[in-house]
């Protein structure tokens, strides 16, 4: 299989500085789909402001700068207004080890002012999904935290779902940790497509029955369909790695594009508009793309903007969801070798 991997980003800013000027966007820059659909931000998800014009699109943009598509600056005329969000699904930074890691009181401060900014540009009836990591060494925060922080906020708790890891860590001294953690929330009364989750596990399991009208029925004989349906536990969904299609090498928190479209499908409608504050590798922005939703997405890194485009823009013409054996700047002759 050809390879052309690129090691992960975040440990290697020398390869980040040389690859930003290959990227159109630098901070406070919008990339307009030019078919209609989609928006890239690139900027800081806790300035409200810049969230608030580029998501609601008023017409001045004074003091935003202009895209840069390599040397070339696209002008920015003025963006059409949208309707408001109906789902977010956000993927901030965890807070943890390998990660950058604030004090707690810090992260939860800078939680709440993206949470803000979010829930400006999000109508009435909306979901909020957000993936976050326990630290099992430390209290399990931040996502123990967040859960209290969540309370004070105007959102209504509907699950807390898991999503299993096929690989893991610590498996010597303590249980593997194989799972990724993801809140649902909601405001008003937002869609809810139950029956478009169904996985394709086989309803196997026996042992779980009641009587009907004095028949013993097994659980596998009382529901409609083969399969049995999403829950809030994940097992059917596989981790990205670098022989999935949709691996984008350089990235290093790159969600399954199955566990992002199973949110879009059930908690949102044809062409809805989703916001995700936190692109990297623009999963949400591709899943939207495939499922016919408009994507309004920021990322804080010019690198990650450009991936998340190119992607979108390498769908578009080959149909594949990431770059297998590849990457996003090949095109312009970047080659790393291991
Ligand atoms: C966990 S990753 C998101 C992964 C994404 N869901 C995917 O499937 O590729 C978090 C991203 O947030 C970006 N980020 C960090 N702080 C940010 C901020 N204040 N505003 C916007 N993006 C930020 C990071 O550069 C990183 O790319």
């Amino acid at each position: 299989m050809h390879r052309a991997p690129l090691p992960r980003l975040d440990g290697a800013p020398d390869l980040l500085a040389a690859l930003r000027p290959l990227c159109r966007l630098c901070p406070g820059a919008v990339w307009e789909d030019p078919e209609g659909r989609h928006r890239v931000v690139c900027g800081d998800a806790t300035d409200s402001v810049l969230v608030h014009r580029t998501f609601f699109g008023e017409q001045s943009h004074a003091g935003l700068q202009p895209g840069v598509t390599g040397t070339e600056a696209v002008q920015h005329t003025g963006l059409e207004p949208l309707a408001a969000a109906s789902l977010a699904i956000h993927d901030p930074p965890y807070n943890m080890a390998v990660f950058e890691v604030r004090d707690i009181t810090d992260y939860l401060a800078w939680c709440g002012r993206w949470l803000d900014a979010g829930d400006a540009v999000l109508g009435p009836d909306a979901s909020l999904y957000l993936w976050l990591g326990a630290d099992q060494k430390h209290g399990f925060q931040p996502l123990a935290d967040v859960i209290l922080a969540m309370r004070a906020r105007n959102w209504n708790s509907r699950s807390l779902i898991t999503l299993r890891n096929q690989r893991g860590y610590g498996t010597q001294k303590n249980w593997m940790a194989v799972r990724q953690e993801l809140l649902y929330y909601t405001r008003g009364e937002p869609v809810f497509c139950v029956d478009a989750e169904y996985t394709d596990i086989p309803k196997k399991v026996k042992g779980y029955y009641k009587q009907v009208r004095g028949e013993r029925l097994e659980n596998t004989a009382r529901g409609h369909a083969d399969t049995i349906r999403a829950g809030n536990v994940w097992t059917d969904i596989q981790q990205v790695f670098y022989r999935m299609e949709e691996n984008v090498e350089g990235c290093y928190a790159q969600k399954p594009l199955a566990a992002i479209e199973r949110i879009i499908r059930a908690s949102s409608s044809p062409g809805d508009t989703v916001i995700d504050f936190f692109a990297h590798s623009g999963t949400t922005l591709l899943a939207c793309e495939r499922l016919g939703r408009r994507c309004y997405t920021m990322e804080l890194e010019p690198v990650y903007c450009e991936i998340a485009i190119r992607r979108l823009e390498h769908f578009r013409t080959s149909g594949k969801t990431g770059w297998q054996g590849g990457h996003a700047f090949e095109r312009d002759g970047v080659s790393i070798v291991d």
